[in-house]
């Protein structure tokens, strides 16, 4: 393969940050404690771990590898290994994925401006669960605020990728994920501490294995993928900015342990809190924004906590859509031939009114839908039980089956430099595991 003078990450550790940046966001704050206490707890956190470890794992490291071994986008890279057209499919796939998923996020993502806003304004106070419940309504189903923090954090996120892989991702993603890192702990502290807070660790870690069944199973890889930013090229992007003596495996190993680790602590910081003020843990999305704010009203330095806790929210969710921008970017500026700064605003304007029809979709357009679903759960939906593992099954067909076994095994040792014990298991869960268990849940999906 030619020599490509292609970007990269500065360091390993820039990468790491990146990559953990991109997995860490509103699926391990917002979605997993929820899946989490509706899907019965502990049984449902062993088998997520299995999913992310088995699953995630192995098809991470060949996002990392295919990325890196094209040297290119998320779609460049398929034609630059094969020498063809034939497969370059899945990436425009994935580029159009990454579209819709970004359309919804980014609703959620202004959510979390506007709750920084209202934390510092003190606005919780004083208000009951039932006026907390309904002030999210109110403000969810508006019109002009929500468009409004949308746009706001999307141009934050335009700038951050216009500034380029080095000085705009990995230096921003270098500061953030540590910072991150310890608020979380921080709460995580505050909240065991909390009187009655044992109660909550009791609920997610006491095994009652007679919970999991076949759609706790089915939950816990959908979350695995989603949290960890598979089955979309996000991570085969981000592979094709990695250098040839980075070690893959071991990088896809400490992503998936570094977010799993974040999803467990978001869970022991949320159902200690939850526990204390006597709340159901099996509340759905609405635990974080409707809950939380409930809690903060209840706990010395609430506050604090409040404002604390929807900036970890934002920071999270920045660092994953700064990934998702920058597949489409990569995308559209190299297959296309376009200036990646043009590339990188237009896209943004596109995201902008996606997001926008799927923030309105909530409210005043409720009446329009798409198979029985409004626009913001018809994206969620379409991305998540289709889209994500079509793309997750061609990854492994492509780098399993498609690409020879000399060609992947020199990219995964770096040209025969690593020696790794794991390569006969990480061939044999790409090669069977990983694409039956997908088209298991995804052939369940359909079957609804
Ligand atoms: N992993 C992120 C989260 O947990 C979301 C995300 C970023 C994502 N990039 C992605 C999900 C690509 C699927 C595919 O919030």
């Amino acid at each position: 393969m030619e020599k490509t003078n292609r970007v990269s990450f500065g360091s390993k550790l820039g990468f790491l940050a990146a990559a953990v940046g991109s997995a860490v966001g509103l699926g391990n704050i917002w979605r997993f404690p929820y899946e989490l206490g509706q899907n019965g707890g502990f049984a449902f956190l062993i088998v997520y771990l299995f999913c992310a470890f088995l699953i995630g794992w192995p098809l991470m490291l060949s996002e990392f590898a295919v990325g890196r071994m094209g040297q290119s986008n998320v779609a460049g890279t398929f034609i630059k290994i094969t020498g063809t057209r034939r497969w370059s499919w899945i990436g425009v796939m994935g580029a159009v994925c990454v579209l819709l998923v970004i359309g919804f996020y980014a609703v959620v993502c202004g959510w979390s401006l506007e709750y920084i806003y209202q934390a510092i304004s003190n606005q919780f106070s004083g208000q009951t669960p039932q006026g907390l419940s309904e002030s999210f309504t109110i403000f969810t189903t508006g019109t002009w605020r929500p468009i409004l923090w949308l746009v706001i954090f999307l141009i934050i996120n335009c700038a951050i990728v216009v500034g380029g892989v080095q000085e705009g991702i990995e230096k921003t993603s270098k500061v953030l994920m540590p910072f991150l890192f310890t608020i979380i702990v921080v709460l995580c502290i505050r909240s065991i501490t909390l009187p009655g807070g044992l109660e909550g660790l009791k609920f997610l870690f006491t095994p009652d294995f007679s919970k999991i069944t076949p759609s706790v199973i089915l939950s816990a890889m959908g979350q695995a993928f989603f949290s960890l930013s598979l089955g979309m090229g996000c991570m085969l992007t981000y592979g094709s900015y990695m250098r040839k003596e980075n070690n893959l495996g071991k990088t896809a190993f400490q992503v998936v342990g570094m977010d799993s680790l974040i999803s467990v602590l978001c869970a022991m910081t949320i159902f200690p809190a939850v526990f204390a003020l006597g709340i159901d843990p099996s509340k759905g999305p609405e635990l974080v924004f409707i809950t939380l704010p409930n809690v903060f009203n209840h706990i010395p330095g609430g506050y604090f906590w409040g404002i604390l806790f929807f900036i970890l929210l934002a920071i999270a969710a920045l660092t994953s859509t700064i990934s998702m921008l920058e597949v489409i970017t990569a995308y559209v500026s190299e297959q296309w031939n376009i200036n990646r700064k043009a590339t990188a605003i237009g896209t943004t304007l596109v995201i902008m009114l996606l997001a926008i029809g799927c923030s309105l979709s909530l409210g005043v357009w409720s009446d329009f839908t798409i198979l029985g679903f409004n626009l913001f759960d018809f994206f969620d939906n379409f991305t998540a039980k289709i889209l994500m593992p079509i793309g997750g099954v061609a990854i492994s067909i492509f780098f399993g089956w498609v690409v020879d076994r000399k060609s992947r095994e020199a990219e995964l040792t770096n040209g025969g430099v690593l020696q790794l014990k794991y390569l006969k298991l990480y061939t044999f869960l790409l090669k069977y595991i990983v694409p039956l268990a997908i088209l298991a849940v995804f052939i369940d999906q359909l079957l609804r």
